[in-house]
């Protein structure tokens, strides 16, 4: 009998019919010829469990984990890395030849990935950050950017009292909690500003931000993906301060999984961007 050598993965949400990774890896698993699946798997929170002790035995090598999944699977693994357990979440599953299941969080490699690329001017030495926001996504960027040696965190958030909890989970003297009303005054010595609120994203209300006090050198990052352009970054553009969209976080979060599960490391670059705006 012949052993069927093809690598399967696939992302799981509730729902996830609005992922755009089967997409993405699909497009590398074409573009490189390998012989893998990638597929979209809707699971509903409470049977999530249940699903991630059956991937074994469908055969499953590799997962993705979208909303509301990447803290909920925690329980479930046998083994988490470092960084997946600092942010809390797991975006990556990988299961091992016996079965174990291993989470990682490559939402932070994501987003520094994407800010050195398309930012090549940045370095996280001696630099202050503003925050906005303080759900999965602003603990991806506030592990990342402790990690790459930032000086300074400013957090701020709506909810001042989910910035002052992640504050005391990473009890870190880098990170400060500023007040919602001040946040267009925490700007003055910024090198980078970041929303990773949904604010700005289509459907929603723009960032009720005001620059005027953020240097002109400093890099403005949306990890808001659609549309590409979000008011935010517009301001920016206008004001001549660089700037990063969200796209890329998308990308590069994806590219160590591919590489893991498929042994490549895939190119991230505009003809795949293109392809991926195509479909939003
Ligand atoms: P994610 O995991 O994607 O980061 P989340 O955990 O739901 O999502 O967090 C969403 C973030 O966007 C939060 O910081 C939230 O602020 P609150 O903690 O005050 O809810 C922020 N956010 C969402 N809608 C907002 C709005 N209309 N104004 C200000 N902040 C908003």
């Amino acid at each position: 009998m012949t052993k069927d050598l093809k690598i399967k993965a696939g992302v799981v949400g509730w729902p996830v019919s609005h992922s755009l990774s089967p997409r993405l890896h699909g497009y590398w698993l074409d573009k490189y010829n390998i012989v893998g699946e990638y597929l979209p798997y809707a699971v509903k929170p409470e049977a999530l469990g249940e699903f991630l002790n059956s991937l074994a035995k469908k055969e499953i090598t590799g997962l993705n984990l979208t909303v509301p999944h990447k803290e909920i699977a925690l329980p479930f693994l046998d083994e988490i890395d470092e960084v997946a357990r600092k942010i809390g979440a797991v975006n990556v599953i990988t299961v091992q030849k016996d079965g174990r299941l291993f989470g990682r969080n490559t939402d932070g490699i994501g987003f520094l990935t994407n800010l050195k690329t398309s930012a090549p001017i940045w370095s996280s030495n001696g630099a202050v950050a503003v925050i906005i926001g303080a759900g999965g996504a602003a603990r991806a960027a506030i592990v990342s950017l402790l990690d790459d040696g930032i000086s300074e965190i400013r957090l701020i958030n709506r909810t001042r009292d989910r910035a002052e909890k992640l504050a005391e989970i990473y009890n870190d003297p880098r990170i400060t909690v500023c007040d919602w009303q001040d946040r267009s005054k925490n700007m003055a010595e910024a090198a980078l500003l970041v929303n990773t609120t949904s604010l700005g994203m289509k459907g929603q209300p723009p960032l009720d931000i005001d620059l005027s006090e953020l240097p002109l050198t400093a890099v403005v990052y949306d990890i808001v993906y659609n549309p590409l352009e979000t008011p935010l970054l517009k301001q920016a553009k206008l004001r001549g301060n660089p700037y990063v969209d969200g796209l890329g976080m998308l990308l590069y979060q994806a590219a160590p999984a591919f590489q893991g599960w498929f042994g490549r490391v895939p190119e991230v670059d505009q003809d795949l961007r293109h392809y991926i705006l195509e479909a939003l």
